[in-house]
């Protein structure tokens, strides 16, 4: 079976891991550029100053795209670069940017796959409370309006945020992203709905433009499965999909938040304030969402706890994806596997999961349409006589793109596949020893990009349309 022609194979980066340039052209400053200098909170005090300065490179890494033959390249617009301060003031320089960007993957006929916040808020905003003052919200739904009515002639794929409960949980439950704060679920909960409230507004807004594009947000996917098929077990996978996914996953595509979480949040008192004015507009966008991304990494394995919970600190390192944590109510928590595969940062490998997982999805919410927005390995890649043999990258995508195939072939509809990611870039907290990209980018030397073996190994499944996956 070949992947169908309409089906859209490409890379994705990010913003701030890519693009550097923090000050350049008008650019403000935003919660990251800040966060980054705090000493202690990312991995030898990595930051993305000058990342790996594709604002000023885009042309040679587009056209390295263009050879590998990604049809599709989804990218991230800094809100700072275009509203320095948030809102008000509009910079030009920052819009050209993004129209040079957009219209260099024209050139090759690269679709342009646009995510309009991909944690990098400007400062001004943060300062003012962040994604706790609703505020934010409003200056969003303007700078997305700008957006649609600046690429939107060109730009046919918007999504509106780019993993909620990355930012929120990071940011207010484990400390570890913008703006730090630790263990606050009732500024987590809110913070998740001030953010669903603004994706339904920028659907409204998106579909009162007539552009005839698609609009919709990109979700983690990391479906929980039981330890085993103990009763306890089954049970803490029902909780943790209820808090992880349907509490996510609910309001966007149904338009309503799932009961069970609602009553426990109540219980708790954690419920987020919300008015009636904003529950209906979240149930008014929901039929107007298109699609939903998926950023599928690995599955949670997870377990009941039982009595006390042993204290945990969270760190930098085992906040971000590594089992062993409890959930925050301490019902469950997710455990670490002896019959399981994991990467060199202890995340799990399984395809199978992905199967499971999308599954899941469709017997949940029927036949939506999907597009995986990442998936990748983060390894450090060997260097073998100036070659980049990420052959680990090789068959994890191999094994993965595996999985989307099976998924299609059950009924699933998925219409395109992003590796995360197009080229090496800074990770958020692990700087640049953590490598996703089919582009190496050589530190040592000023910044010089080489293509590794799974650059031209991908560029075979793309040519072939993965007809030997
Ligand atoms: C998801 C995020 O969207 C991306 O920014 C990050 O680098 C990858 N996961 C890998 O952790």
């Amino acid at each position: 079976m070949k992947f169908a022609h309409d089906f859209l194979f490409g890379a994705a980066t990010a913003s701030y891991q890519v693009e550097g340039a923090w000050d350049q052209d008008g650019k403000g400053p935003t919660n990251w550029d800040e966060f980054t200098k705090i000493p202690g909170k990312t991995f030898e005090g990595t930051n993305g100053d000058v990342a790996v300065d594709h604002y000023n490179r885009y042309k040679e890494d587009i056209a390295l795209m263009a050879e590998m033959g990604l049809e599709s390249y989804r990218f991230s617009i800094s809100w700072a670069r275009i509203f320095p301060n948030g809102t008000g003031e509009i910079n030009q320089k920052g819009i050209d940017f993004y129209n040079n960007l957009i219209d260099e993957c024209l050139k090759y006929g690269i679709v342009p796959f646009v995510t309009l916040y991909h944690w990098d808020l400007p400062l001004a905003l943060e300062k003012e409370g962040a994604w706790l003052n609703k505020a934010t919200g409003d200056a969003y739904v303007e700078f997305a309006k700008l957006c649609f009515n600046e690429f939107g002639d060109r730009v046919k794929h918007f999504i509106t945020f780019n993993e909620t409960v990355v930012f929120c949980a990071l940011g207010y439950m484990a400390g570890a992203h913008p703006p730090g704060i630790q263990n606050d679920p009732k500024k987590y909960f809110q913070a998740t709905h001030n953010v669903f409230y603004a994706h339904a507004k920028a659907v409204i807004e998106y579909k009162k433009l007539n552009q005839f594009g698609e609009i919709g947000l990109s979700h983690v996917f990391s479906p929980a499965f039981g330890v085993d098929d103990s009763e306890e077990s089954h049970f803490a996978a029902m909780h943790a999909n209820q808090f992880s996914m349907n509490w996510f996953y609910d309001p966007i595509l149904l338009g309503k938040y799932p009961e069970y979480v609602v009553k426990q949040l109540q219980e708790e008192g954690n419920l987020p304030d919300w008015t009636d004015e904003e529950l209906q507009t979240i149930f008014e966008a929901a039929p107007l969402n298109d699609f939903m991304g998926l950023n599928y990494y690995q599955p949670q394995r997870v377990e009941k706890i039982q009595g006390d919970v042993e204290a945990r600190t969270i760190t930098r390192e085992n906040s971000t994806g590594s089992p062993g944590n409890p959930s925050y109510d301490n019902v469950y928590r997710t455990v670490k596997m002896a019959d399981k595969k994991y990467t060199k940062w202890d995340w799990e490998i399984s395809p199978e999961g992905f199967v499971g997982g999308l599954e899941m999805l469709k017997e949940h919410y029927g036949q939506i349409k999907l597009y995986i927005t990442e998936n990748g390995l983060g390894d450090e890649d060997p260097i073998i006589e100036g070659e980049v043999c990420d052959i680990p990258r090789i068959n994890f995508i191999k094994e993965h793109l595996g999985a989307v195939k099976e998924a299609v072939r059950r009924g699933v509809h998925i219409k395109g596949y992003y590796a995360w990611s197009a080229i090496d870039l800074l990770s958020w907290l692990n700087g640049y020893k953590k490598q996703y990209g089919f582009i190496y980018v050589d530190h040592q030397n000023g910044l010089a990009r080489k293509k590794k073996a799974s650059f031209h190994w991908f560029k075979d499944v793309i040519a072939t349309r993965g007809e030997d996956i």
